[in-house]
């Protein structure tokens, strides 16, 4: 008996997806219920990176807010890179530019913040996205919750990469809905356009995409954000702060309403079921600069587009209580 119990415990431990985290953290945020998630489902997923991007804030931000929010999981342990400070060719005053070209913009995440001193770190995730990649060909998958300049910049430098990556998954994108960045396009997508459209044609096999799409459909209220902070551990009080009086601030607007977003990609990784069948489609992304820079294509299969897998549907309250159980825990898993 005892042998098949430990037996199992070892088969549900292997059987874990081996994931780096590719994160673009501001101070909680969705990010952050992504990466507690993450790291509460350790039979489900084996956390092995978290490399950080630029993308809601400025990357050596959030670097520091990461790092705060893996030692309120007591996951001090996991290692953190830092990756790229700036998208492959957007800027913050093309941001201004198609600001007043073509309408204000909804969210411009770091474009729009002051830039932090220079972190004395190396800047060195793309290397060990790589490093570990070819250490483990075929067993890793990527998951990517900002722009995707440090996934694009390790297949740009090592080709060869897209064939050793298990899969990728991420936030990003939008095909039958509008945009939250700009009219046309999802803010990861927006931030860097040339990343998303690289990573898109690179000949990575799986490729599951989580855009507004889905997330829309999978929006948090008050009354779902009440029943995470009332528990008052050290990570919902974290929680409590941003979401309460940052955004959505719904201790100011308890009408707000605000998309679950990366934590769509947790509760498939640790859930599958809780979501409907995807659709398979060949997905490019614009990148003239114009009204429609950051928007997702669909291409015709001849065109050299490898599919992405589409998610479009879900058990929103079955991945809500999901959300809210992870996220209220008080007992470390680890
Ligand atoms: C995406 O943009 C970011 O602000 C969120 O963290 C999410 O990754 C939603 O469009
Ligand atoms: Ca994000």
């Amino acid at each position: 008996m005892k042998v098949a119990l430990l037996l199992g415990i070892v088969f549900t431990l292997s059987a874990a997806e081996r994931i780096i985290v590719d994160t673009d953290c501001g101070y909680f945020g969705d990010d952050g219920a992504t990466i507690a998630m993450l790291l509460r489902a350790p039979g489900k997923v084996k956390v092995e990176a978290v490399t950080i991007v630029s993308g809601n804030v400025w990357s050596g931000d959030s670097l520091r807010y990461t790092r705060e929010i893996l030692a309120l999981l007591g996951a001090r342990q996991t290692p953190v890179y830092l990756g790229a400070d700036l998208p492959l060719r957007h800027t913050a005053a093309m941001a201004q530019e198609a600001g007043r070209k073509w309408g204000r913009l909804e969210f411009q995440g770091a474009f729009g913040e002051k830039k932090p001193r220079e972190p004395q770190l190396p800047r060195n995730a793309v290397e060990e996205i790589i490093r570990r990649v070819e250490a483990a060909p075929g067993q890793l998958t990527i998951v990517a919750l900002g722009p995707m300049t440090n996934i694009a910049l390790a297949l740009r430098k090592r080709p060869s990469l897209a064939g050793r990556i298990k899969s990728l998954v991420f936030m990003g994108g939008q095909l039958r809905v509008p945009g939250n960045a700009s009219k046309q396009a999802e803010f990861n997508f927006w931030f860097d356009p040339e990343a998303a459209s690289l990573v898109l044609r690179s000949g990575i096999r799986e490729k599951t995409m989580f855009g507004l799409d889905v997330c829309n459909r999978a929006m948090l209220d008050k009354a779902g954000f009440d029943a995470i902070a009332k528990a008052r551990t050290p990570l919902t009080q974290r929680f409590a702060e941003d979401f309460g009086n940052r955004y959505p601030a719904f201790y100011k607007n308890p009408k707000a309403t605000v998309s679950l977003w990366d934590s769509l990609v947790s509760a498939w990784l640790v859930d599958p079921t809780l979501f409907g069948p995807p659709e398979r489609l060949h997905l490019d992304v614009d990148t003239q600069f114009g009204e429609n820079y950051g928007k997702v294509l669909e291409r015709k299969w001849t065109e050299g587009v490898l599919p992405v897998s589409m998610m479009n549907t879900v058990n929103y309250p079955a991945v809500y209580r999901l959300f809210r159980d992870l996220l209220t825990q008080h007992v470390h898993a680890h």
